[in-house]
């Protein structure tokens, strides 16, 4: 029997590189808990990544690569939409028309685009626009909810601001999405401490070697306490070994850091072990379908017809209301 689906949830992730447990931590696991019980579109923003990755190669392989991630991880395309947002080029012309009635002063306080440019990024048309392409992404499939991490309230924001100012001004038309940020999950933090970053290089990969993985968890910072004195929480090895368990396992870690007798280099073994076991059924399908490239076109080609259905009937609906239609104006006019 098949079980009515209660609200469209939308969301994207950039294919910048490798996956790390910020990622699947802060955002993807949330994302696909959602196909259980909702309806869920989700995509590969390649587009998106155009504007940092100019490099060919680069970017083809990391859509490919964000795809078999996605698959890898448990998102079933028989139960939600998934597809590459390439493949569904009505977006870019959403992205024009919205493009056309959002003000440029909008444009001017997203956050993302001057962290960027600070981090010395130079700055294209399309990193200044990202805003609007990510507005369309959400608009095209009329999203009633749209799960990000932290970093993209402001994004979503706007988004919101844009739909209303389209609404106001042609009629209701486009669906206001609600964000679903976790305020209460911390973000994943990296093994510097900061927060995990592709852009910091202090991630823990999912999907890279046994050998690197473990590399990275034997690099997490910790301070020269004592073995008998009691050792601070409030660190990225107690932090991130907390992703991996449940409250009662969270306080039994937290009397072995106030006890004595701790060793850092035992718990980061420890740490590494629930890795590999928490993500060691997902590595091998993963495996298995980035050697089946065929088999994953095939489910990226029927995602992104299901999705096209979705977006001819919005784009329909925003070209008529806007004048673009320009044929049914003109007779109902005359
Ligand atoms: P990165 O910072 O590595 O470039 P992205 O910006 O591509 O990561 O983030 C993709 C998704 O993962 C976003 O929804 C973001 O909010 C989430 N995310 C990234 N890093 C973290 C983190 N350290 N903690 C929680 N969520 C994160
Ligand atoms: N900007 C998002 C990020 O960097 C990725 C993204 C693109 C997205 N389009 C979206 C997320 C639409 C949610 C909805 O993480």
């Amino acid at each position: 029997m098949s079980k009515k689906k209660n609200l469209r949830v939308l969301s994207g992730i950039q294919p910048s590189g490798a996956l790390h447990l910020g990622n699947y931590f802060g955002m993807m696991s949330r994302m696909i808990k959602y196909q259980e019980e909702n309806e869920l579109f989700c995509f590969v923003a390649n587009y998106h990544a155009m504007t940092t990755l100019p490099d060919p190669n680069t970017l083809s392989s990391n859509t490919f690569n964000a795809a078999c991630d996605f698959l890898a991880l448990g998102l079933d395309p028989e139960k939600s939409t998934f597809w590459i947002q390439s493949d569904v080029p009505q977006v870019t012309e959403l992205t024009w028309m919205i493009a056309s009635h959002a003000s440029v002063g909008l444009m001017d306080r997203a956050t993302s685009y001057k962290d960027k440019i600070s981090q010395g990024i130079k700055p294209n048309m399309g990193l200044y626009a990202y805003p609007v392409l990510m507005a369309a992404d959400i608009l095209l499939f009329d999203s009633q909810i749209v799960p990000v991490g932290k970093d993209q309230k402001q994004h979503l924001e706007m988004t919101r601001d844009m739909a209303i100012r389209f609404n106001n001004t042609f009629g209701e038309t486009l669906v206001v999405p609600e964000p679903d940020i976790e305020e209460s999950t911390q973000l994943v933090p990296g093994i510097d401490g900061q927060k995990m970053s592709k852009s910091y290089n202090n991630t823990i990969p999912i999907f890279d070697s046994e050998k690197k993985i473990r590399k990275q968890i034997m690099r997490i910072v910790t301070d020269p306490t004592d073995i008998d004195d009691p050792k601070d929480k409030d660190t990225p090895l107690f932090q991130l070994y907390c992703l991996f368990l449940d409250q009662a396992g969270q306080k039994d870690l937290a009397d072995r850091y106030d006890g004595k007798g701790l060793r850092y280099g035992d718990v980061k073994q420890e740490l590494f072990e629930k890795v590999m076991d928490h993500f060691g059924s997902f590595r091998e399908k993963r495996e298995q379908l980035v050697s089946h490239p065929k088999q994953v076109y095939e489910i990226l080609d029927s995602g992104a017809k299901k999705a096209q259905k979705v977006a001819d009937e919005v784009l329909d609906r925003v070209r008529s209301v806007s004048g673009i239609n320009y044929r049914t104006w003109h007779i109902e006019s005359n």
